[in-house]
This record gives C-alpha cells, structure tokens and sequence, in this order.
C-alpha cells in the first residue's frame, strides 16, 4: 500500500518507514523536518510541510495518493507542553484535526495515530491495561488523548477507521546500524546514559534513589524501536484487510530500573556511567508497565527485545559509529533526564522545564 507517514523523519517514524518498505510497502514521508532528519527518509519520497497546513496536504495527498495514513508528527516534551500548551495542543490535536480533515476531503478513512502511555497519568493498578483509566497528568497527555477521541469521533461520524498504539518508553536503534535516535535536546535516558559514558554527555542524574522499588530507583517499560515499526506494520495490515478500530499497549510488561539500564550500558560501552543522585520529581511514579496482550491478541504483534541489554545494544552502536549525534547530548546536558516517563503534573517555569523533558 502507498502509507503517508507524517513525522517520517523523526525517531519512530524513519524506523517504521523501513519497516514498512521492507514489508513491501511505500512510505510517504510528510514532515516538517522540526525535529526530524532528511537524511533519514530513505525508504520513499519526502515532502516537506506542516500538518497544520492544508495546501500542504492536499499537495501531498493529490501526488501521492496515499491509501493510509501513520500518523507520527507531533511535539513530544513533557516539560515544554506544561509551559507552552497552546503550542502543544496547536500541533498535537489541530494539526491532526487537519490531518483528518485532509483525508476526508481526499477520500481516505484509515489512519494509525501514535498514542502514549502518558494517557494514563499515574495508574492506580499495575500492569497498565487499555481498560486502565486514561487520566492523563499533563498537556501532552491531554493532546495525546485528544486525538484518540478524534479518531473515534470522525469514526462515528464519518467511518473512520484508526488503531492508537499507545507506546511506552521507545528505545534502541536500528540493529543494522542504519538509522537511530537524534533528538536534540536529547531527553531519553538510554542515549544520555550512553553519552555519559563515552564522556561527550555530562553525568547521568539518577532521579531518585529512595523509591519503593528493588534497587529504589524508578522503574519503566522500555519498547524496542523495531518493535514499534514491527507493531505499525501490522496495524497498516489489520486496516487494510478491513479490521476494526482500537487502541493497543505496546510494551514488554518487564520493568526496568534506572539502575538497572546504568548498569547495562556500563556493560555494553565497558566504560563506568558517573551518575548524580538527585531527588525525585514531583509527579513521577514510582513503576510503570503495562500489558500488551491485546495487541498479540489482535495484531499478532510480540516485542523481539523484551531484555534491556541488547535494546542498550542497539543504541550503543549507533552513538559509537554516528560520534557527532553524541555531541548533541553534551550540548543540551543540562536538559538531561532519566525517565522518559515523567508525570510531572505541573510546576512551569524554566527550571521545570529543564527537569521534566523527558515523556513521549
Ligand atoms: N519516543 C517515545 O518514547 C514516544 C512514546 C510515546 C509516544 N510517542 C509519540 O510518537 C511520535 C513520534 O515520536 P518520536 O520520538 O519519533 O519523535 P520525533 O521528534 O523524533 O519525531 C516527530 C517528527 O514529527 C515531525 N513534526 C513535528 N511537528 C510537525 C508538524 N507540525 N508538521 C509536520 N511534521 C512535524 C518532526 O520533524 C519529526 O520528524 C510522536 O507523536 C510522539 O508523541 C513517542
């Protein structure tokens, strides 16, 4: 099938777009290269624009023909949406409203839309299942699950048909060493880790070291970039043989530990981690992961990595051959998180927004 994928060249959409040609599909990137890269976009055609523009899009829907939709574009900082909200819910909810808009008006009515475990807020119960309550806990979360109620609505009314994979802690790079994660600033815990090891990031802050947890640091759900494009790649299929809507978890249900992944990439990179233990943040719970069974249940889909070693593997090798996207780390150090999962609740202001960047 001919996929336009919007936010192609980011992180998860440029390993999803391999994905997808190497299951013999056409990825059509859509992006406007904000936060991602040209020279990621390998696998089809690039057009750049904004989904908040609606030229753009019927450019790119009357060239391109799209029969579906994956829907990655999206601002994706914590922190950032807590002091800026109406950029946030501008792109996040009105750019998809246009992104739905656009495909109603070019005759196409299936989309994959890039959901996130921070719709749940701080779960009650683990592990986090969809029937979880979605109670998000800060405005990335709300647009998150705003689009969510979009896909749905424009079901009802006008039949669309949507799957939102809600993603938890999206880790690693691509095995063969062809594409990996650039996000400048760098937030996530994997590739910090990896740069304060090989000395071109500062020392890693360990976020709390008294939580009620095995080793007492916070624990999370890591989820292998592959397996992520693996699991879209299945979405494009259920839709496209004219399975129903849903929202699914993608995670392994294992926890890991920051301690833990320290500890994998000292292993890994065969040099020390140095680490600063800071205090916890306000917001972040102390374990979070979730089961995935409906997804293996509708989609077939099952995580390959569900250790965290070679997922810090993976990452490792892609910073150790691409030394200049380690230099990013060094320069956004002070931005530097542990946990992509940050449920930071609220606290605006500068310094918050430094030390809650980290949930996508
Ligand atoms: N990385 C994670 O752990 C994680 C977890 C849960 C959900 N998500 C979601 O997955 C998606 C992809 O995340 P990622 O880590 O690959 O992020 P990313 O920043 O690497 O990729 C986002 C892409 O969207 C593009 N983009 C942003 N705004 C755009 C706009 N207005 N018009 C067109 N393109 C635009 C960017 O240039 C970039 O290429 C996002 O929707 C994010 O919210 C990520």
């Amino acid at each position: 099938m001919r996929v336009l994928v919007t936010g192609g060249a980011g992180f998860i959409g440029s390993h999803t777009c391999k994905a997808l040609a190497q299951a013999g599909h056409t990825p059509i990137v859509f992006d406007n290269l904000s936060t991602g890269h040209a020279d990621a976009v390998r696998w089809g055609p690039l057009h750049t624009g904004d989904i908040l523009d609606p030229v753009s899009l019927d450019a790119a829907f009357i060239t391109y023909r799209p029969e579906l939709v994956l829907h990655f574009a999206a601002l994706a900082y914590v922190g950032e949406s807590v002091v800026d909200p109406a950029r946030y819910y501008r792109v996040n909810v009105a750019g998809t409203l246009s992104l739905l808009d656009a495909m109603r008006r070019h005759g196409v009515s299936r989309i994959v839309l890039s959901s996130s475990c921070a719709t749940y807020g701080i779960p009650a119960t683990l592990p986090i299942s969809e029937a979880s309550p979605q109670q998000p806990v800060n405005p990335y979360g709300f647009t998150k699950l705003a689009t969510e109620r979009l896909a749905a609505d424009y079901e009802r009314a006008y039949g669309m048909r949507w799957i939102a994979l809600r993603y938890f802690n999206a880790a690693g790079a691509d095995p063969e060493g062809e594409l990996g994660e650039r996000h400048a600033p760098e937030t996530h815990a994997i590739p910090l880790a990896i740069g304060a090891a090989l000395g071109s990031a500062p020392p890693f802050r360990v976020m709390g070291t008294d939580y009620p947890t095995p080793d007492g640091s916070a624990v999370r759900d890591y989820v292998h970039v592959t397996d992520l494009a693996d699991a879209h790649v299945r979405a494009v299929d259920h839709l496209g043989h004219g399975g129903p809507s849903g929202a699914f978890n993608l995670a392994t249900g294992r926890g890991t530990s920051v301690l833990e992944l320290i500890d994998a990439v000292a292993a890994i990179t065969g040099c020390t981690v140095p680490v600063i233990h800071a205090a916890r943040r306000a917001g972040d719970p102390p374990e979070l992961y979730a089961n995935a069974a409906l997804a293996e249940q509708v989609l077939g889909w099952r995580p390959r990595f569900v250790e965290i070693a070679p997922m810090v593997a993976t990452a490792a090798r892609w910073f150790m051959t691409h030394t200049e996207h380690t230099q990013q780390a060094e320069q956004t150090g002070p931005a530097q998180e542990t946990l992509h999962d940050s449920l930071d609740p609220a606290g605006a202001g500068p310094v918050r927004l430094a030390q809650s960047l980290d949930q996508r």
